[in-house]
């Protein structure tokens, strides 16, 4: 990584204008990170599968037509899970389909994106590239169009043995062992209109429950995602929940989230306030969550799954035009938005938040995972390169690991269309299961550095390792097959250490990622 141009060090001395101070201590701990809070999420949907992670003609094609140059860049993430098949797609999907020799597969129109679904890349095919980039599945059952039966029926050919129907034709198709996927999502956004065949609070919640329960039957070790109201926004929003949780409390381990941030209006600022959002999302849904654990006086207490989040609003026109020229085509080039720099910024502070939610939150999928609203680009024939996106995520994913601490920040603020009062400095803090701390921090300020008085109290002497700086003095500077490296990290100064008082410049405008050890 080249090193960054020190903007507010001169002679040694901070010149930022502007302060904040960080207290940390490793007793002050929220909880445990879950890895899988740095999952993702592959839908049949656009180049995602066909052209994204699947292009037998590739050059870098492996025997099973993977795209290998995706899948070096996949593992650099470290991604523990991968949401499968969907999405929106998932409500029509019969998963039957997607099993047996390829050439027997049918192609079947999908309404949920009005393309064909050629059904070349099924759950054999999954597994199997899952394995291959270190992540295990978390399959989403169609609680749409199908319902109990068809769910119960593919967690026993998935998970069962041997012995029975569905698991002796799972081995009768190659696989012998059983593909052991532990982790199901009963179904996707129920209570959007936009669903095939969506349904009321009740209605999915009883159908969850029924199939959950079935499911757990056939294999009690697995687990399992009910589906949370799919916005914030949908008049649905928390009577959903409510109504939801009354139903299938009892079955299920978590419940889901789903956040998506645009920029439509070119607020900046604004823009980047909008992790308190997702901050107010993720409490309100524990809230209820732990309203219901009282009213069943249940031990258990759920977790959440914010298995979709993600900046999207770029590609919008373009998918609507495509869509209308092409119904019923394949592997569309929809959803790509090309991220700028200011929405690697959201993203590094939605992984923050994440972070702080680390007693609550389980799981989470920054969605999706190649060319649909995603952090890696290919082209059909072509290069793959990383998005603006790429870096916070792997960032996050490489150093975010161990026990979430809640440093106490006091920062200057700013107010903004939705918010008064936005921490200019918004940061995180982990310490590694080796005894190493990082700090993650977004400087918000458009114009000034900040400098960062970090007190490391109880941390013991502690130097600066590295501080990773994420900048552009373009917020709007994006990267391309051609420029791929337009926004990459670069190194930002280390600071000054005094008696475990760290000292350090956030430039203006930045995602940083500071380890000590
Ligand atoms: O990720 C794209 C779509 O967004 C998913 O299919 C759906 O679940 C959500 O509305």
């Amino acid at each position: 990584m080249p090193p960054r141009p020190n903007s507010c060090i001169k002679g040694g001395w901070h010149t930022a204008m502007k302060q904040a101070k960080l207290v940390m201590d490793r007793d002050y701990a929220i909880g445990g990170i879950d890895r899988r809070i740095y999952g993702s999420f592959v839908e049949h949907i656009g180049r995602c599968v066909y052209g994204g992670i699947y292009e037998p003609e590739h050059p870098t094609a492996n025997a099973q037509g993977f795209r290998q140059d995706v899948m070096q860049m996949v593992r650099r993430l470290q991604i523990p899970v991968v949401r499968y098949p969907g999405g929106n797609f998932v409500s029509g999907f019969n998963w039957e389909d997607s099993i047996g020799p390829r050439e027997n597969r049918p192609k079947r129109l999908d309404l949920a994106w009005f393309t064909t679904e050629t059904n070349q890349v099924g759950l054999h095919e999954f597994c199997d590239w899952c394995k291959a980039v270190g992540a295990e599945p978390m399959y989403s059952v169609n609680l749409g169009t199908r319902g109990a039966d068809a769910a119960r029926s593919i967690v026993e050919y998935a998970n069962h043995p041997s012995g029975s129907y569905w698991s002796d034709m799972r081995i009768r198709n190659g696989a012998k062992e059983p593909m052991n996927i532990k982790l199901w999502c009963l179904g996707n956004e129920m209570d959007g209109p936009w669903q095939m065949q969506h349904r009321t609070a009740v209605e999915y919640g009883r159908i969850a429950n029924e199939a959950g329960k079935m499911m757990k039957w056939v294999d009690p070790t697995i687990e399992l995602v009910a589906c949370g109201s799919s916005s914030y926004f949908l008049p649905t929003f928390g009577d959903w929940e409510m109504k939801v949780l009354e139903e299938c409390y009892d079955t299920v381990d978590y419940v889901s989230l789903h956040r998506y941030y645009g920029n439509e209006a070119g607020d900046t600022p604004g823009f980047l306030a909008r992790s308190m959002d997702l901050d107010d999302f993720i409490r309100s849904v524990v809230s209820i969550c732990d309203a219901i654990r009282g009213k069943k006086h249940a031990k258990k207490r759920l977790h959440l799954s914010v298995d979709e989040w993600n900046v999207w609003y770029h590609s919008n026109n373009e998918t609507e035009k495509v869509q209308r020229e092409n119904k019923w085509g394949q592997a569309l080039p929809i959803l790509e938005d090309v991220y700028t720099f200011e929405d690697a910024l959201l993203v590094g502070s939605i992984l923050m938040t994440l972070l702080r939610n680390a007693d609550r939150v389980k799981i989470a999928c920054f969605a999706q995972l190649v060319n649909v609203i995603a952090p890696i680009m290919t082209r059909n024939g072509g290069g793959c390169w990383a998005q603006t996106t790429y870096w916070p995520i792997l960032h996050a994913s490489m150093y975010g690991r161990g026990t979430a601490l809640r440093p106490i920040v006091e920062s200057p603020v700013y107010d903004c269309k939705d918010y008064e009062g936005v921490p200019v400095i918004d940061a995180a803090a982990t310490m590694g299961d080796d005894g190493s701390v990082t700090i993650f921090a977004v400087n918000r300020d458009m114009e000034q550095d900040v400098s960062l008085l970090a007190d490391l109290r109880g941390f013991g002497a502690q130097n600066v390792l590295e501080h990773i700086v994420l900048h552009h003095d373009d917020v709007h500077a994006v990267n391309t097959e051609a420029n791929p490296e337009n926004v990459v990290p670069s190194q930002g100064d280390l600071g000054n250490m005094d008696d475990g008082k760290l000292s350090i410049c956030l430039p203006k405008l930045s995602w940083n990622v500071i380890r000590l050890g």
